[in-house]
């Protein structure tokens, strides 16, 4: 069923070569690919595209999941060897014939000497560019041989970093100890988390994880089109870029083209003799126009629908020949990044308007899906993933940069399903060398890049990389003593290299150097601002593993948090799938080995023992599930903490100047194998419990109960509507021993359109004892809301608040929950669990071991003797078995 989806979308960004006639090397099509290490003890028979993990697992030398156990550790060998793929294939005599034959490595991973015939016909050391050899003078009529040689990641990368370090070296010299990884990534152009990261492991991959590709052809082929649709006045004028390549030698190129959009408005057409930007690279454009009313508009998730058009691109020759085909969708949106002086005191906002409307940027920040760039693009994984997004109304997810240009496949579903992309050039917690060849070669990968993703309406900012200026400002890799140097090495590569290449591409999104960065304050302050993490510009990261994190109190204002997280592990299930029993204990090697983030399994415990009570367990493999359990609950918790809190701080415009937050972008979507991390999704895809809490935090909607530091209990309602809404707000007191409240008021508000109103604001004590608490109220009471509409109808999910810590409550009476049934939904493969309780529980936790699919709720607060949840299971599923594999819990059941 997913699958299908995927498909379909796969084929709507779509190139054709037309004249040209090509042969894909695809292992699939043309090939028998085989690779080979250095010394020929291992030759095993390759796929391309494809990776030579993956090679080695498929041919058995590696015997298990890369990702079972110490496997990162036991199959580094993998990533020190020098690889050979080769694969021999017949050109017919036609081809040959050609005026131009190229041979296009669409990704190439990624420092290769290429051999066609045993003769050399170029290199490669950037897997984020396209290469095409000419390779006229070496292919021949009937039998080619072509070998890739690939040099061990890890060597290439230290020497040049020793190369470089004749100079002066460019740091970090390396990672953590707790990584368990390579060092000097920054010397390659290269996906950084191959060499590890603090959720992730090092396998420092080697082959060809794009298509391989003869293209021969008499003018020029099509490379890739852009479109990028500007409202003037009354009139979208949709500008078309065509990229054509064709041999250095070649001075001109002939071409009539045309551009076709599915609507009712007249095509464009032209006949152009084009002359070379660069030797090969020729260009033109075609502008369509498109009265406004024709439009219908492209929205991000949450503030309307997904409007995709069609447009196709046709490139003939002088003989009507076409020799060239491109078909995108497309959308029609505006879009602008607003840092403009705040009402009230200093500073200047940070946050994006589309269509005019400004947006409260809410979702996550995306890693790689696999460690393995040949993994990275599954098409049935980046679809759940990014539903998973959509469906907790998040509208924006920032590509992080320490990993890839994601695949087309991954824009195109961002496009339909409404979620607006922050595009990181892929450069993160490092210092990067900046010599003519590194320079010349990323210059090449951004516009390459810009070009590909182009079309893409859900891009809306490109950021040059991630902490950078902050790991200068603060000195992180030792820079310090020669900041100048440093400092003048980052504005030539992000201000001098990779700005003007991004602009000369795309002068239709903003730019911004560094993420955090305080935007054009920064770039005011010499591209390195005083503060990168200043509360009054620009986008912030928080991390802060000390402080309650259940307490909005603790959390600084911003203009857009960017990032800000906690740690939690996976599931027991997920985690078994890679281990053995005796590996599911907090103390074991196992989880020791899993945990990269320096001192993360300690303060994963502190941070837990703020708010919860760990009960003492006889052994640790006992402790372990209370333990997994209890990190979820933290690590929801914590974040919902923050995120209502950014979200409340919408409408805060404090004297000084803070407030006006316009975005929550919590770290960190996805995961990259089976660990701890900072993710809301399993590998796998299953929801953490936090990922059911964003489903709530972020609704359009929501009521937000805080205590602020002086002890007030205040109410806020947020609305990301663009109208205005009527509504009933009710809050309960409850007793943890009691279902039915003792105290319960409603009034009726008006929910602001596009803002946060405070609804009530009084001393919680005071309110507590007014509604008939004891003297231990903050103990033995906790407060639940709802807001529905005036005739009852839900507009926001329910809310609560705990008074006090949740280590003691008095009168706390462990509930007795049974599911009562399990039956089939109307939908296929859904079911309905009917819960009932005698009692209050909280964080009522429901899993089905072994069977894939979501909760319609979970990690809840149950304050009614019966609910029904839904689940949709991922697969076909018999009821019996789903009711004998369901499980329920809640907190009660551990203390
Ligand atoms: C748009 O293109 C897709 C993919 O090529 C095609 O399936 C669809 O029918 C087209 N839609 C229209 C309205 O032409
Ligand atoms: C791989 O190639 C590099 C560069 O030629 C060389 O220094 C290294 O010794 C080779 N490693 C192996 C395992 O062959
Ligand atoms: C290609 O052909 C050569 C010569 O026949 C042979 O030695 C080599 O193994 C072949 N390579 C592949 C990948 O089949
Ligand atoms: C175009 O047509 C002319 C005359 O028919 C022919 O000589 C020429 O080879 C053709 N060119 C191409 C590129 O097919
Ligand atoms: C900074 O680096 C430059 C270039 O290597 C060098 O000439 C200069 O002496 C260094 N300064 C300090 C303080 O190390
Ligand atoms: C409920 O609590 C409010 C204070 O929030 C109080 O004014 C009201 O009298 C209480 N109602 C009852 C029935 O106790
Ligand atoms: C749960 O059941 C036990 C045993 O029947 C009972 O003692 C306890 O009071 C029940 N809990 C609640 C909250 O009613």
């Amino acid at each position: 069923m997913v699958t299908i989806i995927v498909l379909t979308a796969a084929l709507f960004s779509a190139f054709t070569y037309g004249g040209a006639t090509t042969l894909r090397l695809d292992s699939s099509l043309s090939g028998t690919w085989k690779v080979r290490n250095a010394n020929g003890n291992i030759e095993v028979p390759a796929v391309v595209p494809g990776g030579i993990y993956t090679d080695l697992r498929a041919a058995g030398i590696l015997e298990r999941d890369i990702y079972y156990r110490f496997n990162d550790i036991a199959y580094r060998w993998v990533s020190m060897e020098n690889w050979t793929y080769s694969t021999n294939f017949t050109v017919e005599e036609e081809l040959i014939e050609k005026q131009e034959l190229f041979l296009v490595f669409h990704g190439v991973d990624t420092v290769a000497s290429v051999y066609l015939n045993d003769e050399h016909i170029g290199n490669t050391d950037n897997m984020f560019v396209r290469y095409s050899f000419p390779v006229k003078s070496v292919i021949k009529s009937g039998n080619n041989e072509l070998e890739v040689r690939f040099e061990s990641s890890i060597t290439a990368a230290k020497e040049r970093y020793q190369q470089q370090a004749l100079h002066y070296p460019v740091p970090p010299t390396c990672v953590p100890d707790e990584y368990r990884g390579e060092c000097h990534a920054n010397h390659l152009r290269k996906m950084q988390a191959s060499f590890s990261w603090d959720w992730g492991p090092a396998f420092p991959s080697a082959g060809l994880w794009k298509e391989v590709v003869l293209e021969a052809f008499d003018e020029a082929v099509i490379r890739e089109v852009t479109t990028s649709a500007t409202l003037s006045d009354n009139t979208w004028l949709l500008n078309v870029g065509i990229f054509l390549e064709a041999g250095e030698q070649v001075l001109k190129v002939y071409g009539k083209f045309e551009a076709r959009l599915e609507l009712d408005v007249d095509p464009v057409a032209k006949e152009a003799v084009l002359l070379p930007d660069e030797p090969g690279q020729f260009y033109t454009t075609l502008t369509l126009e498109i009265p406004k009313e024709k439009v219908e508009l492209w929205w991000p998730n949450g503030f309307g629908s997904q409007k995709l058009y069609n447009l196709s691109v046709d490139v003939k020759d002088r003989n009507d020949t076409v020799i060239g085909q491109a078909s995108l969708r497309i959308g029609f949106r505006t879009i602008e990044l607003i840092e403009e002086p705040v009402e009230l005191g200093n500073g200047l906002t940070f946050y994006i308007k589309v269509n005019n409307v400004p947006i409260f940027s809410k979702g996550s920040n995306w890693i790689p899906s696999h460690v393995l760039p040949e993994k990275s693009a599954e098409p049935d994984v980046i679809y759940d993933l990014l539903s998973s997004a959509k469906v907790a109304h998040m509208n924006m997810l920032r590509v992080w940069g320490g990993g890839l240009y994601e695949s087309d496949l991954f824009y195109q579903l961002a496009d339909e399903m409404g979620i607006l992309i922050w595009q990181d050039f892929m450069f993160a917690c490092s210092l990067y060398p900046t010599n003519n060849e590194f320079l010349q070669s990323v210059k090449k990968e951004v516009t390459q890049q810009v070009r590909r993703l182009h079309h893409h309406p859900s891009i809306i900012i490109w950021a040059g990389n991630n902490e950078n200026e902050a790991a200068l400002r603060d000195n992180w890799y030792g820079s310090g003593s020669n900041y100048s140097l440093y400092k003048s090495d980052y504005i030539k590569l992000y201000v001098d290299t990779i700005r003007p290449a991004v602009l000369a591409e795309d002068s239709t999104r903003p730019f911004i150097v560094s993420s955090p960065t305080n935007g054009i304050e920064s770039e005011r302050e010499g591209y390195i601002a005083d503060n990168p993490y200043s509360s009054l510009y620009g986008d912030v990261h928080y991390y802060n593993y000390l402080a309650d994190a259940w307490n909005p109190n603790n959390y600084p204002t911003t203009r857009f948090a960017s990032e800000y997280g906690f740690q939690s592990f996976p599931s027991l299930n997920t985690l078994s799938k890679v281990s053995i029993p005796s590996d599911l204990s907090m103390q074991s090697q196992f989880i020791d080995h899993r945990q990269h983030h320096p001192g993360g399994n300690n303060e994963l415990r502190i941070e837990i023992l703020q708010n919860l009570q760990l009960q003492k367990y006889a052994t640790p493999e006992e402790e372990f599930p209370t333990f997994i359990y209890f990190a979820q609950i933290n690590q929801a918790m914590s974040i919902k903490t923050a995120t209502e809190f950014y979200r409340r701080g919408r409408s805060l415009h404090t004297a000084d100047g803070q407030g006006s937050t316009m975005g929550a972008l919590y770290w960190q979507l996805n995961d990259i194998w089976q660990g701890a991390s900072w993710a809301s999704l399993e590998f796998g895809g299953k929801w953490k419990m936090l990922h059911y809490f964003a489903r709530r935090f972020f609704a359009p909607a929501l009521v937000s109960p805080s205590v602020t530091s002086a002890g007030d209990l205040e109410i806020h309602l947020i609305s990301d509507y663009l109208e205005d809404k009527e509504t009933l707000l009710t809050v309960s007191v409850y007793k943890w021993n009691s279902l039915t409240p003792i105290n319960e008021t409603s009034s009726t508000h008006t929910l602001n359109k596009a803002s946060v109103t405070k609804v009530f604001s009084k001393n919680l004590l005071d309110h507590l004892n007014a509604a008939g608490c004891s003297e231990y109220a903050v103990k033995s009471c906790f407060l639940h809301f709802s807001l529905t509409t005036t005739s009852g109808d839900d507009i926001s999910p329910d809310n609560f608040l705990f008074p006090g810590s949740l280590k003691e409550l008095i009168d706390f009476e462990p509930a007795n929950i049974t599911i009562t049934y399990v039956k089939h939904g109307t939908k296929a493969n859904t079911f309905e669990i009917d819960i009932t309780t005698d009692g209050v529980a909280v964080f009522v936790w429901l899993e089905i071991n072994g069977i894939a699919g979501e909760f319609s709720d979970n990690g809840f607060l149950l304050v009614t003797p019966t609910r029904t949840i839904e689940f949709v299971a991922k697969e076909e599923v018999a009821r019996e078995k789903l009711q004998q594999a369901i499980t329920i819990i809640s907190l009660a059941d551990v203390y």
